[in-house]
């Protein structure tokens, strides 16, 4: 089975659903830098303070903070974790910095209309204490308003309102749609369709995981 994965996407497509069955159904570490920062805004530390605004903004949280914040992370999982990438690298600078530090074995594009994307975001909900998303019509919680694992009342993203949405899209046309040729280039790519059923989506991952 690979061991270093990169889940690649826009906004939307899929890469936590996914990133977080990988978790638990296959025992990955799940490493999502939209998580970490989050978690860091919502403590107040000097990251979450820097990356606020830009993640308000729906703009990308400069590459230094990030490469910093990864680079210890992976430090401390050691050689033998099989690692999911959700979220990071996001743009070239970032993808070389993991290079340096990590052998990868591929990267999944999941591929999603942007009609599709808006859609997905501005109906989905997470849990704000262990980052579980739903979406209202198509992965909806057991009991409405409440996360299934934890119980925490789920909220919505301050950046999946409508505007911000529309701003990551761009956002990610320039700076991240880059990396699917970055990864062709280097033979290890694999184009996934990320619309459909998320149980069909997440077979055709595993079987690019073999
Ligand atoms: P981040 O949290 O990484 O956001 P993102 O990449 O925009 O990705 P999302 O979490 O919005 O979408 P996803 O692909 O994970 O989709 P999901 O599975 O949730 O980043 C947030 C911000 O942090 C960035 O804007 C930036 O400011 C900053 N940041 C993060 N990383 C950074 C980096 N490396 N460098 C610089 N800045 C960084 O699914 C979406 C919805 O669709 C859910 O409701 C879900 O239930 C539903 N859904 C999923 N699959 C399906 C399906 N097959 N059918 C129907 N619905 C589905």
């Amino acid at each position: 089975m690979k061991s270093k994965i990169v889940l690649l996407g826009p906004p939307g497509a899929g890469k936590g659903t996914q990133g977080e069955k990988l978790e638990n159904e296959l025992g990955y570490v799940r490493l999502s830098t939209g998580d970490m920062l989050r978690e860091a805004v919502r403590k107040g530390t000097s990251l979450g303070v820097k990356a606020k605004t830009y993640m308000d903004a729906g703009a990308l949280v400069p590459n230094d903070l990030i490469i910093n914040l990864m680079k210890e992370k992976i430090a401390s999982l050691g050689n033998n974790a099989g690692i999911i990438f959700d979220g990071f690298p996001r743009t070239v600078e970032q993808a070389e910095a993991l290079d340096q530090a990590v052998d990868i074995d591929l990267a999944i594009d999941l591929n999603v209309a942007d009609k599709v994307l808006v859609e997905r975001l501005t109906q989905r909900r997470t849990c704000p204490q262990c980052n579980a998303v739903y979406h209202l019509a198509y992965n909806p919680p057991k009991k409405a308003g409440f996360c299934d694992k934890c119980g925490s009342v789920l909220y919505q993203r301050d950046d999946d309102k409508e505007a911000t949405v529309k701003n990551r899209l761009e956002v990610y046309r320039k700076n991240t749609l880059p990396l699917v040729d970055y990864y062709k280039k280097a033979g290890k790519l694999t184009v996934i369709d990320g619309t459909g059923d998320i149980e069909t989506i997440f077979d055709q991952v595993k079987k690019a995981l073999n």
